[in-house]
């Protein structure tokens, strides 16, 4: 039986308070809470283990070195690739989508291609590509989204028409909360032999994930969305492309040799990961991914549900709210929405000194803003240990806060 008050007992920050009131954190697609065994973790290597990795002969490093690689292989084994050298180590998902845009694009892409990415994407699963567009003379195409937040793959075998090298579009959008058929779009690619890179920095959280299973090319997530210290992120690439794919920097240990004529790789993954990486943070991977495991049992599965649906209904009812993504099914507890004749902004100040974090603004996705012909949406986004509780508290602060602002 799925208890959610000793799973908040393993959060400190949760019993936390913000002006005199017990915090209400619903935030969580931009940054979850720590547990204890990660935060644990994170100062037990800061002691005992602070030494740079792969590097030197002496005891501490070669402990850093291996609970660094250990990390790196309880990420091969939470999404289940081939082997711990597809599995490239990045300071998020971010800097993961700009590795793979460049090196991808340097090597497979020229004047005349197109780069295929969705209508529902983040910023940074736009415009890495854009960067490459311009670099090699490619064009983007855009998969369009439906007003109840569903994508549109009506048009998609003219989308993946002519020179289409790449795809990217994300498991789960950070605005709408809902999972996107990437299993659709990757056979539909594959039909054409194109790749396709899935941007699952919220997907990974919400949705046991398997990058065989799925299929997909690319994987790219940020470890501070699920559980682990931040600055931390992964890449995964199918060998045969990592392969092909030149280095995205230089520097520190990615190098086989180095003269002043000509430099070799190191093999992957190293290949990938110049300079001295967040050994510290990455090394907390283990714990994190080993605490988000017990998140994906079925009786959590059906908490989560259960608070999805509850908060769903309740914003649903609520006079004057527009969610964002109206599809009920197939969602995540993240709800993006706004109230008519309340600014977004306002209301996510008003709720905060009521002791409720949200998000709100343009939620790095400027591009579906405009779709919605919005400026900036409210986002409540929610994880296991929230409660039941905690929505009724949200849902009577808004009433509060709207009856204030309009
Ligand atoms: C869908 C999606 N992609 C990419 C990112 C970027 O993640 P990060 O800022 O951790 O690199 C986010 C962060 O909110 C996201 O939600």
């Amino acid at each position: 039986m799925f208890d959610v008050n000793a799973i908040r007992a393993e959060f400190p920050a949760l019993s936390g308070k913000v002006y005199g009131k017990p915090i209400v954190y619903f935030d969580n697609a931009a940054t979850s809470q720590r547990p204890r065994c990660v935060l644990e973790a994170a100062d037990r290597f800061s002691v005992v283990s602070n030494a740079n990795i792969h590097r030197a002969v002496h005891r501490m490093a070669d402990d850093a070195t291996q609970a660094y690689e250990a990390a790196r292989e309880a990420v091969r084994a939470f999404i289940g690739a081939d082997s711990a050298e597809e599995i490239i180590f990045t300071s998020g998902a971010t800097a993961a989508m700009n590795l793979a845009a460049f090196s991808f694009c340097e090597r497979f892409v020229s004047e005349g291609d197109v780069i295929v990415v969705s209508a529902v994407e983040h910023h940074s699963d736009i415009v890495p590509w854009q960067l490459a567009a311009l670099r090699k003379g490619a064009s983007l195409r855009v998969i369009p989204v439906n007003e109840d937040g569903t994508l549109d793959l009506s048009g998609l075998d003219r989308i993946l028409d002519g020179p289409v090298r790449i795809v990217a579009v994300a498991q789960i959008s950070n605005v709408l909360g809902i999972r996107n058929p990437v299993e659709k779009i990757i056979e539909a690619a594959h039909a054409r032999s194109i790749p396709v890179l899935v941007d699952g920095a919220q997907g990974i959280v919400h949705e046991r994930t398997d990058v065989k299973r799925l299929g997909c090319d690319f994987y790219a997530f940020s470890g501070h969305k699920i559980f682990a210290a931040t600055g931390t992120g992964v890449l995964y690439g199918r060998r045969e492309l990592l392969e092909e794919m030149p280095p995205y920097m230089g520097g520190g240990e990615m190098v086989g040799h180095v003269t002043f004529d000509k430099t070799t790789y190191a093999p992957l993954p190293l290949k990938f990961e110049a300079g001295t990486p967040n050994f510290i943070g990455q090394a907390t991977f283990t714990q994190a991914l080993g605490f988000a495991g017990k998140l994906f049992a079925d009786d959590a599965v059906e908490y989560t549900d259960g608070l999805t649906a509850y908060m769903y209904d309740r914003l649903a009812c609520y006079p004057g709210l527009k969610l964002f993504g109206e599809c009920r099914t197939g969602r995540i507890p993240l709800f993006s929405f706004n109230i008519g004749g309340v600014h977004h902004e306002d209301l996510a100040l008003v709720l905060d000194k009521m002791g409720i974090a949200v998000r709100s603004g343009q939620l790095c996705a400027e591009p579906l803003m405009d779709r919605f012909g919005v400026t900036g949406m409210v986002r409540a986004s929610l994880l296991p240990y929230n409660t039941k509780e905690e929505i009724d508290y949200f849902m009577e602060s808004l009433d509060r806060a709207v009856r204030m602002l309009k």
